[in-house]
Parts: structure tokens; sequence; C-alpha cells
């Protein structure tokens, strides 16, 4: 971003912030003063924390894909600005596995690392999630995520070793300006999964089929007022279609559909006796009442329409428009018994917001899926 663009979009966040803030004129003034003085200068300036934090949250309001805004305003910030080595970033990236897991009442939380400064970028986060579980080709398919195939292989490019089982956490790579990207074991106390299990039914038959606790997307691109935090990792809780009507049904991810038709002894000869269907709703609960028993936070979609139509009344009141995806805030199950399914969403991007970046590993052998 020129200097030119860099001082409008400070100056256009600054305005508006400190409007919402209820800052004085002269507050503002000042501070579009440092502001535009500093990108002169420098070709660059610096958030306060109040920015920041306050940035994070907006760019969490805005972000058009997500149902589970009404919590916009609860988001925890830590400020990783100061952090230039990749030990200190592996020790703040454990840190924020930590302090999201909560022992399973999962905390929003944002880590946020140095921006680029006049284009340049000191610190990346490869992974597109802190935890995730790996994906190996074989002979006979994909074992584990078959979405993390390509960052699987270029961990194991780095000296990485998996067990080969469906669910391998794979480690964090931290990339500090162009060295070697390292990476780093995730210490096991950290991590928390939940073994998925249906109350009433076998649904998996030999299978042990489980998934994590905290979603952390740390491969996105956090703008604020110009600046770019393309280190910032974060985190909600989990939706339960996330995991029973996504992650482990999709036929490009864990596929468990068929499985658990013939567990249930389904008909899946053909499609009018809504196999699928059923398999899904079995899933489905089997997620939510897995992660129920085990004290870790998920929301089921019923609940979470019903707060994001409290979102919209709140954000109504507060004289802001809501902008969304209806394709994304949909549910991807029953959608048509939740209040979105029956109104249109205006797609406009604003910002401060959460953007996504290229994936980009450089692999040795250039076969990609
Ligand atoms: N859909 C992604 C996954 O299943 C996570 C995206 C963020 N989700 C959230 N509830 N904050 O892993």
């Amino acid at each position: 971003m020129d200097k030119t663009k860099l001082t409008q979009e400070a100056d256009k966040f600054i305005v508006s912030l400190y409007k919402e803030l209820g800052k004085t004129k002269a507050q503002t003034d000042a501070r579009r003063e440092k502001v535009k003085h500093d990108i002169e200068m420098h070709g660059y300036y610096e958030h306060t924390f109040e920015e920041i934090s306050y940035g994070a949250k907006i760019a969490w309001r805005n972000s058009n894909h997500c149902i589970g805004r009404l919590f916009w305003d609860k988001l925890e910030v830590i400020d990783a600005r100061h952090i230039e080595t990749s030990d200190e970033v592996f020790k703040y990236l454990f840190q924020h596995i930590r302090i999201a897991t909560n022992n399973g009442k999962i905390k929003p939380l944002i880590t946020i690392f140095k921006p680029k400064i006049r284009g340049i970028r000191k610190i990346k986060i490869w992974n597109h999630q802190l935890l995730r579980y790996a994906g190996y080709e074989t002979d006979h398919g994909v074992v584990g995520d078959p979405d993390s195939v390509n960052f699987t292989k270029f961990c194991m490019e780095l000296g990485w070793k998996g067990e080969g089982t469906s669910f391998d956490i794979l480690p964090l790579v931290v990339q500090i300006d162009d060295d070697t990207p390292e990476y780093r074991e995730i210490p096991k106390n950290l991590i928390y999964e939940v073994r998925i299990q249906h109350d009433e039914y076998d649904i998996f038959g030999n299978k042990e089929v489980k998934w994590y606790a905290v979603p952390i997307i740390s491969d996105m691109r956090l703008e604020i007022g110009g600046l770019d935090y393309i280190a910032a990792p974060f985190n909600g809780w989990y939706m339960g279609t996330e995991i029973g009507a996504r992650n482990l049904a999709d036929e490009s991810r864990y596929n468990l559909l068929p499985t658990i038709a013939k567990q249930l002894d389904l008909n899946t000869s053909h499609n009018r006796s809504l196999w699928k269907d059923q398999a899904l709703v079995a899933l489905n609960q089997a997620v939510l009442d897995s992660y129920k028993k085990h004290g870790v936070t998920l929301v089921d979609h019923h609940t979470a329409s019903q707060q994001f139509q409290l979102f919209e009344t709140k954000e109504t009141k507060a004289g802001r428009e809501v902008t969304g995806k209806w394709s994304w805030l949909i549910p991807p199950v029953s959608p048509a018994t939740t209040h979105m399914f029956f109104k249109p969403y205006d797609n406009t991007i604003l910002t401060p917001n959460y953007f996504y970046q290229k994936e980009d590993y450089p692999l040795k052998d250039s076969s990609r899926k």
C-alpha cells in the first residue's frame, strides 16, 4: 500500500473508531495529525493497544461469513507486536492454545504479531489452523484430513514425521524473514480433543473418531486502518455442523456418512431412503453430545442462528447495517429452520476485516491438489 492510500485508510479508521468510542474532536484530531505525520516520516504508523484491540473486534463484527458475531466485543486480545524470534513466536502460539482452550470453556482470543512494515513481513505462520490433523496420500487414498495434504507434505519436507494415524496433530510451522521455516510439535498437554460417540448407537463401528476442541485460524490477514497483520491467529468456538456436517461428513474430507449408514443399517441403494440425511443427523447429534459431555464449548446451529438474530437486532439499534454472506450464514443442515434462510444479506466487505491470504507452500515437488 502506498503512502497516500495508507494515510487515507488510517484516517478513515481513526475517524470512525474514535467516533464509536466517543472520543472528543480534540483527541481525534490530535491522533489524526500524529498518524499522518508518522506515515509521512516513516512510511508507516503504529496502533495504540486500544486501536488494535478494537480493530480486531470490529474485524470480527464485519466478518460476513460468521454466524457467531454476537460475541464480537468479547474477543480477548494479546498484543505480541514486540515478538521477534521464532522461539518467542512458538511460545506465544502455545500460550494462545492454552488460554483459548481454558480447560474446555473456550475463550474467543486473538494474538497479534507484527504487521507488515513498509510492505515487508517479519513473521509468517504457515499453518491454516494452529490445531489440525495431517493428511497422508497413500496407495489406498488419503489417511487423515485430505484438506491438509499439501501442508503435511511441506511439514515432512522440513523434517517432521507423523505417526500416520487419521488424527495426527500437525506441528506449528513458523518463518522469520526469509529464513527456512521451522517446525515445532505442540505439547500434548495443551491439546484438547473430544472423542465423538453417539449416545444410543455405535455409529463408527471399529473406527475411533475425534475432533480437536478449538478452531484457531492462523492464515488470515487482519487489516486495520491500512495495516496488514499477516500473523494474527484467532479463534471462537465451534458450531457443531462445522464438524458434523462438513469436516467429518464431506466426501472430500473424512467422508464418514457411508460408514454411519452401514452401522445404522440404512438402505443406501437409493437416494430416496434419505440415508445421507439420517446419517448426518446421527453424526451431528453425536458431535453436540460428545462436546457437551467433555465440557467443551460448542454451539448447535439453532442456538447460533438465534444468537445471530440478536446480533442483527443489536447492530440495527446501534445504527449499523449488518453485512453478511447468505451462503455462509445458513447452516449446512436444515437451513430453512433458521431465519437467515428467508432474508437477503448484503455482502459488502467493510474494514477492519479478516482476509484470505494465498497459500503457497514452497514444495519441492510441484504436485498440488
Ligand atoms: N470451519 C472451520 C473448521 O471446521 C473453522 C472456521 C472457524 N470456525 C469457528 N467456529 N470459529 O475447522
